[in-house]
């Protein structure tokens, strides 16, 4: 362990004392305080992670967090002293907020030999972080991979080819095989995320290639068309299950890249391996993209009801952020109930302020018509003046 750790000095474990003591107000007042009197100790944490709902139930959790946590989250002195861009002389890593409400799960995902091999715990690191610890910590040990891995298939028949098995560590997921996952739709009972994405000469190979029936189905040349020639070329679908549309996009030199998860299946793996980027984020964090700089953000069949209607003002806020002026959002198949989206969601798309292109309503009725659900299409753009 670093020595850095076992030398705690006085005034750290009397923050503790009184972090036992106190609500996260006075913590917080305290930690201020703290902060500004304790640069002889920079080497110790010096700044705890509170737990707001969990103070109450788990304020002994501070004491018990993992020493390799403790490790990554401690505040280090900046080995040149004050800089001013960090307008500090520390350096503290970030890791999420939700991190210490899970001490069992963190525990374990924090324990592994230093410089040894990680434990092979894909399954736990994807909890953990989606309760709401994103970013996880960062870890000192290499991460389980493939024994023998083989190089991808070349570009760009990548694209379009199923990768070698090997690719893949298999451990997380009920199947073992990528043959095992192209056949799911037809062998496996149940519900699955993207249950038929990994069959690539399935409904995959057809997707956004045409207009369809509805008018819920925009192809991807269709939307393109509605901006000048050349200037969509950068962008991001948010999850976008075995990235097929940053595939297709990618025929056309637009370069996009893909967010998902790895629920049941190797979704960033099969990403990578087609050649595409996979960035694996879940739909709560922060976009990691500057203000005013994609072209496009396409989402399909993710932003929907199943969403807390408040995050999910956030989520459109920060895609408007992200999106440049003239830029659009291509939200496809838009999910929830026919009195939702009059009394919810329309309303609160529409408060974004983006400039409606397209706006296509349909039923879905692949659960049964009784249950009146519904689609929304649109293509919305962020206004090119005065977007602010
Ligand atoms: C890990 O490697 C670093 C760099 O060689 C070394 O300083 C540290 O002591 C090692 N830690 C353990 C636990 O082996
Ligand atoms: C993509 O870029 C290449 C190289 O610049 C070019 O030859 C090709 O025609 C472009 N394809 C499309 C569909 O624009």
């Amino acid at each position: 362990m670093d020595s850095s750790h076992k030398q705690k000095c006085l005034s750290t474990n009397l923050f503790f004392f009184f972090l036992l003591l106190s609500t996260n107000l006075i913590t917080l007042l305290l930690s201020s305080i703290f902060y500004s009197s304790s640069s002889s100790c920079s080497l110790n944490p010096i700044t705890t992670i509170t737990t707001t709902s969990a103070a109450s139930t788990s304020n002994h959790d501070e004491d018990h967090l993992p020493p390799e946590f403790l490790a990554f989250t401690s505040a280090y002195q900046l080995p040149f002293g004050f800089n001013t861009n960090f307008d500090s002389d520390t350096m503290l890593a970030p890791v999420g907020r939700a991190c210490t409400q899970f001490p069992v799960h963190l525990r374990h995902y924090m324990s592994y030999n230093v410089n040894g091999s990680c434990p092979d715990d894909e399954l736990l690191a994807q909890k953990l972080l989606l309760k709401g610890c994103e970013p996880l910590p960062r870890r000192r040990c290499r991460a389980a991979a493939p024994k023998n891995y083989v190089e991808p298939h070349p570009l760009p028949a990548s694209f379009w080819t199923t990768p070698a098995d090997s690719s893949v560590v298999w451990t997380a997921y009920t199947c073992k095989n990528y043959e095992c996952l192209i056949n799911r739709r037809r062998t496996q009972k149940g519900f699955d995320d993207c249950k038929d994405c990994f069959d690539l000469q399935g409904r995959e190979s057809s997707r956004w290639r045409q207009t369809q029936g509805s008018g819920l189905d925009f192809s991807i040349d269709q939307v393109l068309a509605a901006k000048p020639p050349g200037t969509i070329r950068i962008g991001l679908d948010i999850g976008g299950g075995v990235a097929t549309f940053a595939v297709r996009m990618r025929e056309r030199n637009i370069t996009i890249v893909t967010t998902s998860m790895n629920l049941n299946g190797p979704f960033n793996n099969f990403i990578a391996s087609r050649g595409v980027v996979p960035l694996y984020i879940s739909i709560s964090q922060r976009l990691p993209f500057f203000d005013n700089t994609l072209d496009i953000i396409h989402s399909m069949h993710v932003l929907s009801n199943w969403i807390p209607t408040k995050l999910l003002h956030f989520v459109l806020f920060d895609i408007y952020r992200v999106l440049r002026p003239g830029g659009v959002f291509w939200l496809d198949h838009f999910f929830c109930d026919e009195e939702q989206f009059e009394q919810v969601y329309a309303p609160l798309i529409e408060s974004v302020g983006f400039n409606k292109l397209k706006w296509v309503v349909g039923r879905k009725l692949d659960r049964g018509p009784e249950l009146r659900e519904m689609y929304l299409s649109a293509l919305l753009e962020k206004p090119l003046n005065n977007s602010w």
